[in-house]
């Protein structure tokens, strides 16, 4: 049974092949997909396989992408190891892609995930020539119902030249009316107030519209998302989750927060899914989240009860979750609502219902300033994602991540960070394995006595104090004290001994 209903659509059934022959040389394009869900499944690899007989021939060959965030080995691998990427944004994981972005083939600009559509809107990539998007189906009166992830499709949509639809019947037809898409978004000065008041609410429609006149082509797939399996928290993340929690609730026997607490926002991982499993066992009933990703553990709380209602763009399951929402998605059609990027990370919401968010870092220095993108200052990993759409508008903003890296050769907290994603003004929390750093209202040398004693590894503890005793004495007590000659010597010694610690 077909997923096309409308006629002027179906018409233009075709293979990926064909499709993606319309792609040429220094095309921009915008995809579908977000953190392994929704992503188109076939034509990448099609426009991949024509890059590289281009290439046989000596021909150029190379496109932007543009997606939501992460998509999966179909698409960035793909496109990535023909060399076919001249720019890439903004959010990606792929191990070929960041190979590429750090050996220069492709241009990578890191991008807040909440303000790539109001940049494509303003035009300020220049022309998105196509859209490639995932949908589930296409209904009678030609608009399209939205797969396992909404990123940035409304907006690609609405603005790319020419539009590919990929129709995977492998999505849930149960996922219509999940989704809110919303269609009042301008540009300054334009903008109007966005009326979400509490993570329930809907202010779109359930389906994209679709200009008929724009799509050159429609594909069917029946094509599972990348849902990787769930890993069990290893005993630092439990840690880590364990204090973050015991935090909240003393957060809320202060009269800080609500005994629901305020919804929650976090990053994918293995302390993700550890605080998750807190939550199922802890004490917080009537549980909000709004977030980015759908987790496992978010739906283990919704069966519960004790979530009331989750708000993201996408999903990001284990096959055996998706399995599940894909039998059971209009069930819980009133408890998931997933939306455009540009709301779902919207500073405007995250500060009026007063996430808390909880994001992971790569390294956090002495003052709580925090790198969550580049190694050793130079090597791009991942990309910030929504970690500083949340983090600046949270009402209260925590990083984790364990105190060591590369088996205790790297500590996580260092004299100085390599590369500033966050600064000192926006971190509130940091916590490792070793312990929690409350920050709030602490100024930079009582933040560095705090975040040494709490949360640094016991091999790098004595090491940091001794920095920050001789930083204090080098630069005569002033406001944030360091010694500039010694402040990346870590990072230094690393790249030329292979680990952190002194010979
Ligand atoms: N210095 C050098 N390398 C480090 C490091 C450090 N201080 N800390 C971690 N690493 C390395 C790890 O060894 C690992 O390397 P490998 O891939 O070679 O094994 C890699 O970085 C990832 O570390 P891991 O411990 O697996 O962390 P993670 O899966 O929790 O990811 C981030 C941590 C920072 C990479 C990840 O949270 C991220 O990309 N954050 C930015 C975006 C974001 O926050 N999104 C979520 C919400 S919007």
């Amino acid at each position: 049974m077909t997923r096309i209903a409308n006629a002027a659509l179906r018409a233009k059934l075709t293979t990926a092949e064909e499709a993606a022959k319309f792609v040429k040389h220094d095309m921009n394009v915008g995809m579908s997909g977000f953190t392994g869900s929704g992503y188109p499944k076939l034509l990448p690899g099609a426009i991949a396989a024509r890059i590289a007989e281009a290439h046989d021939r000596g021909e150029e060959f190379k496109i932007g992408v543009w997606t939501g965030a992460s998509t999966a080995p179909e698409l960035d691998t793909a496109l990535a190891e023909v060399d076919g990427i001249k720019f890439r944004t903004p959010y990606q994981s792929d191990p070929m892609m960041r190979r590429k972005i750090n050996d220069g083939t492709s241009d990578y600009a890191d991008i807040h995930l909440s303000h790539l559509a109001p940049m494509v809107w303003a035009g300020a990539l220049g022309k998105l020539d196509l859209a490639i998007i995932e949908v589930t189906s296409i209904k009678e009166d030609g608009t399209a119902v939205p797969s396992s992830s909404v990123g940035n499709n409304k907006s690609f949509l609405d603005l790319a030249d020419k539009v590919i639809l990929e129709v995977n019947s492998w999505q849930s037809e149960g996922l219509e009316g999940m989704h809110d898409v919303y269609y009042g978004t301008r540009l300054p000065p334009d903008r109007k107030p966005v009326m979400i008041t509490s993570v329930g609410d809907r202010i779109g429609q359930p389906v994209f519209n679709i200009n008929p006149e724009k799509v050159i082509a429609v594909v069917e797939t029946d094509h599972e998302d990348r849902n990787t399996p769930f890993k069990a928290a290893d005993a630092d993340s439990e840690k880590i989750a364990g204090y973050l929690l015991d935090f909240l609730q003393n957060e809320v026997k202060q009269g800080r927060l609500p005994k629901n607490l305020l919804p929650l926002q976090s990053g994918v991982g293995n302390v993700a899914n550890a605080v998750l499993v807190g939550l199922m066992e802890g004490p917080f009933e009537q549980l909000t989240s709004y977030t980015e990703v759908i987790q496992d553990g978010m739906v283990d709380l919704l069966d519960a009860g004790k979530m009331t209602v989750a708000s993201a763009t996408a999903f990001s399951l284990s096959p055996e979750y998706a399995a599940k929402m894909n039998r059971e998605a209009q069930d819980y059609a009133h408890k998931i609502i997933l939306r455009p990027q540009e709301i779902s990370n919207h500073p405007e919401m995250i500060r009026r219902l007063g996430v808390i968010a909880c994001n992971g870092m790569i390294e956090a220095d002495i003052y709580g300033n925090v790198n969550s993108t580049h190694v050793m200052g130079s090597r791009m990993q991942n990309g910030i994602g929504g970690s500083a759409d949340f983090t600046r508008n949270a009402y209260i903003s925590a990083f984790v991540t364990p105190s060591v890296a590369k088996g205790g050769a790297i500590s996580c907290i260092v004299p100085m960070v390599s590369h500033h994603d966050h600064t000192e003004h926006d971190v509130q929390v940091l916590i490792t394995e070793q312990g929690l750093a409350d920050l709030r209202g602490l100024a930079p040398r009582r933040r560095a006595k705090k975040i040494i004693e709490n949360c640094a590894h016991p091999a790098y503890k004595d090491m940091l104090q001794e920095y920050f005793d001789h930083a204090t004495k080098t630069a005569n007590g002033q406001q944030t004290p360091h010694d500039l000659r010694q402040a990346l010597s870590w990072h230094v010694r690393f790249l030329e001994t292979g680990t952190m610690l002194p010979a």
